[in-house]
């Protein structure tokens, strides 16, 4: 089937109660490790790449490698997504180079660093809104800053992220502007800051409720029970990951993510689509320091490619096992974009 409009995956995961990962990909083997992982799962597909991804891998290649898993597997629904749009601009060409969602992040100014004020981030989302809905495009927005409770600090390890220190008011999602927000722009989901970063250094203990406001999101479902919720910076960063990496010569410091059953948590209170990078990214980076180490008389990249890419489909089918979204892949009819615009156009 074409890829399709994420609304509708997020809309049959509502309906039915489970959550959707939204793996970040840079290239082949990463689209490859996540299409594989969907195919033992029956599991629907959401496919993100950041702007730091598409420069690096281009959107022509991006767009036909897409392309080619749409071909490949053409009974799993498949939706492919711009994370952390910076501005209009950037949403729109990522709709003309195939996207079929896009995330307008405009709790953020256009430089990705500086914290936007509600009534600028009204202003782009709602105009991203327009200009997605007429293609039938999805759009996710963002209110809120994402950023660590414990010391205030935001993460610009992506070069995406809060640059100074930030108070909870800004870390902490507000319900009432929540409501606001969702109202004025008309976005089909909203990404929450309760305290998670991106990365892998997220807390410096095994988080509690006072650094992963997981409360919040359920105040949040309660004035918004209809609303599509996003968790941004949800990898577990897996001990075991952290210590492959520094048994094969790694320097990873001890980190804790957000453990799976907060995020599973969350899915019970509306929560439909949780980001995850690091995860793999660290599987990915494990198998390749274990065969470097262990044989280092190979140079054949498919020697630590093919690990490397077996190892994030196992995180990938692990989540989407944990999230509720194995299963469902043949139960959800494909809806074509024009078809969406059409649905949007009448709403
Ligand atoms: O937005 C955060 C994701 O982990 C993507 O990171 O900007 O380094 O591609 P990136
Ligand atoms: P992680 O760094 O926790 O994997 O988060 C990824 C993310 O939120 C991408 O938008
Ligand atoms: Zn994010």
């Amino acid at each position: 089937m074409p890829l399709v409009p994420m609304r509708i995956l997020l809309d049959h995961a509502a309906e039915h109660g489970y959550g959707l990962a939204a793996f970040n990909v840079n290239n082949m083997e990463q689209i490859q490790a996540i299409m594989e992982a969907a195919k033992e799962t029956n599991s629907p597909v959401i496919v993100q790449a950041s702007r730091g991804a598409r420069s690096y891998s281009q959107d022509n290649y991006l767009r036909h490698l897409m392309l080619a898993a749409a071909e490949l597997y053409p009974n799993l629904p498949i939706a492919m997504h711009q994370d952390h749009g910076n501005s209009p601009k950037t949403c729109q060409s990522a709709i003309d180079n195939g996207f079929t969602s896009v995330m307008m992040d405009g709790s953020l100014a256009e430089d990705g660093k500086s914290p936007a004020d509600f009534d600028y981030n009204v202003r782009v989302t709602s105009d991203v809104v327009k200009l997605a809905h007429a293609r039938g495009v999805s759009v996710e927005g963002e209110l809120g800053c994402l950023g660590s409770l414990e010391h205030g600090e935001g993460e610009q390890e992506d070069g995406h992220g809060a640059v100074g220190k930030l108070t909870h008011d800004q870390l902490l999602t507000d319900p009432n502007e929540a409501e606001q927000f969702v109202k004025a722009t008309g976005v089909d989901a909203l990404a929450v800051a309760i305290g998670t970063s991106h990365g892998a250094y997220k807390f410096t203990r095994k988080p509690d409720g006072e650094v992963l406001a997981m409360k919040r999101i359920e105040e949040i479902h309660r004035k918004l029970p209809n609303c599509h919720l996003v968790m941004h910076g949800s990898s577990s960063v897996p001990q075991e990951l952290q210590d492959i990496i520094n048994k094969y010569g790694g320097k990873m410091p001890q980190t804790w993510g957000v453990p799976v059953e907060e995020i599973q948590r969350g899915i019970k209170s509306g929560v439909r689509k949780i980001n995850v990078d690091t995860d793999n990214r660290m599987a990915m980076t494990a198998a390749i320091r274990q065969v470097l180490w262990s044989t280092p008389e190979k140079f054949d990249l498919r020697d630590y490619m093919k690990p490397a890419r077996d190892a994030m489909k196992k995180i990938c089918a692990e989540r989407m096992t944990q999230f509720g979204q194995a299963g469902n892949a043949d139960k959800i009819k494909a809806v074509s974009l024009e078809a969406m615009a059409a649905r949007y156009a009448k709403a």
